[in-house]
């Protein structure tokens, strides 16, 4: 079991850590609360002692515990600490090793993973100083979940809000606990449909038009959609991966096939995945024997392929769509283009070309974007990279 030790700090947004507590204990984990004095000011910690099933903790000076060092042993109680939501004030705390409240003193003392989920008014978030404490406390190893963009309590719109409970709980699941991740279920009862791979196109029967697409990124999508608890059917180009067990595999070589088995299988899905990289174009004929070396030149004649995303996005009952972008320039405008002109949901965006991650290797960074968001992944292996989309596809279909 996980023992998570969940800091509330004083913003509006305290009332939705709750239903974190809540979800936290659903995957398992044991919670304690540790609440600052300003928290308590935005909800009772009676609300957290009931949903933790544990006493909440607001003094540093407890004089119950027996060597009255509360603040040493809760830290090393904790195998992980998560402060949601975490107000200005504390990042502020946090980055300059201020300890003069329980919260503030245990990270201090704390040698486990640490999250904040920060939250406040979007002026705050865009002050300099915050975004200063934001990139000291990176630099600390502290990791960051959201704020999220949107409508705010204090009428103003922009970044800000905490990001939903249940996103958190995904992030934290995703990120660097397998052991917490096995009991992850956060997608129980979806379907999704991911394509992945390149294709290939016939010239002859020797010969074929394809890409660089190794398959890397779709293949580590269905293995997190796997284990965050969905039914996965992958169709896939010719790659050299194996498809992890429990995902339904279904092999396909040209745009023409892809077309028709992401078609056949769409209409039960929730969400569809477009990972692979389909030949935009392919010949008009594919010569039934191999063409000759005979003239100095020769034409091919290419013609326009069926788009799928698009003929998924256009289905009245289609599923949440998600597409990808591999761009060698004008990354958001292509994205955003494709975005709105395909009517998608989502679009993960990355750069291909010299020196970039992307097709064919290991690594990858996304930008993504939605129509009123976006998020941006930095450079990760796949594996992790895939984890954490698939935490934002989550939280994004809640949204819509
Ligand atoms: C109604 C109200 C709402 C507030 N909401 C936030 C908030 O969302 N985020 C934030 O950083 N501060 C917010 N503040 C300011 C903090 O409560 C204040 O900075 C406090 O000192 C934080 O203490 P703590 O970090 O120890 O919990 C709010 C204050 C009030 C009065």
């Amino acid at each position: 079991m996980k023992r998570i030790l969940l800091g509330v700090t004083g913003g509006i947004a305290a009332y939705k850590s709750a239903e974190l507590v809540r979800l936290l204990r659903k995957q398992g984990a044991e919670v304690q609360v540790v609440m600052t004095k300003s928290a308590m000011q935005f909800i009772s910690p009676l609300t957290f002692q009931a949903l933790s099933g544990n006493p909440v903790h607001t003094e540093l000076l407890d004089a119950d515990v027996e060597n009255a060092m509360g603040h040493i042993s809760l830290a090393r109680w904790a195998d992980l600490l998560l402060i949601a939501p975490a107000t200005a004030n504390i990042l502020a705390k946090l980055a300059h090793g201020l300890a003069d409240d329980l919260l503030s003193t245990l990270y201090l003392a704390a040698t486990c993973p640490v999250y904040v989920a920060p939250a406040m008014n979007q002026a705050m978030w865009n002050k300099m100083v915050t975004q200063e404490n934001i990139q000291t406390l990176h630099r600390h190893g502290v990791k960051v979940i959201g704020p999220e963009q949107g409508d705010q309590a204090c009428g103003e719109t922009g970044y800000g809000r905490m990001s939903e409970p249940m996103a958190i709980c995904a992030q934290l699941l995703a990120n660097d606990k397998p052991d917490l991740l096995t009991i992850s279920q956060y997608l129980k009862g979806h379907k999704i449909l991911i394509s992945a791979g390149p294709t290939c196109e016939p010239l002859d029967p020797v010969r074929y038009l394809t890409n660089r697409s190794s398959g890397k990124m779709g293949y580590a999508l269905a293995t997190a959609a796997l284990k965050a608890g969905a039914e996965v059917t992958l169709i896939s180009g010719p790659v050299a991966l194996t498809a992890p067990a429990g995902v339904e595999l279904i092999k396909v070589t040209t745009a023409e096939e892809m077309y028709q088995a992401v078609m056949s299988k769409v209409a039960t899905q929730t969400i569809y995945i477009g990972a692979a990289a389909v030949a935009d174009y392919s010949p008009v004929l594919s010569q039934p024997e191999k063409i000759k070396k005979q003239a100095d030149q020769l034409t091919i004649v290419l013609q326009k392929n069926k788009d799928i995303l698009a003929a998924v996005a256009a289905d009245t009952s289609r599923p949440f769509t998600v597409g990808f972008a591999a761009e060698t320039h004008d990354l958001e405008t292509y994205a955003r283009d494709k975005l709105t002109r395909k009517n998608l949901d989502m679009i993960a965006a990355n750069w291909v070309g010299q020196e970039q991650g992307g097709f064919d290797s290991e690594e990858n960074a996304l930008q993504v974007f939605w129509a009123n968001g976006d998020k941006s992944f930095p450079m990760t292996d796949k594996t992790q990279l895939a984890k954490q989309l698939m935490a934002l596809i989550a939280e994004r279909i809640q949204a819509v």
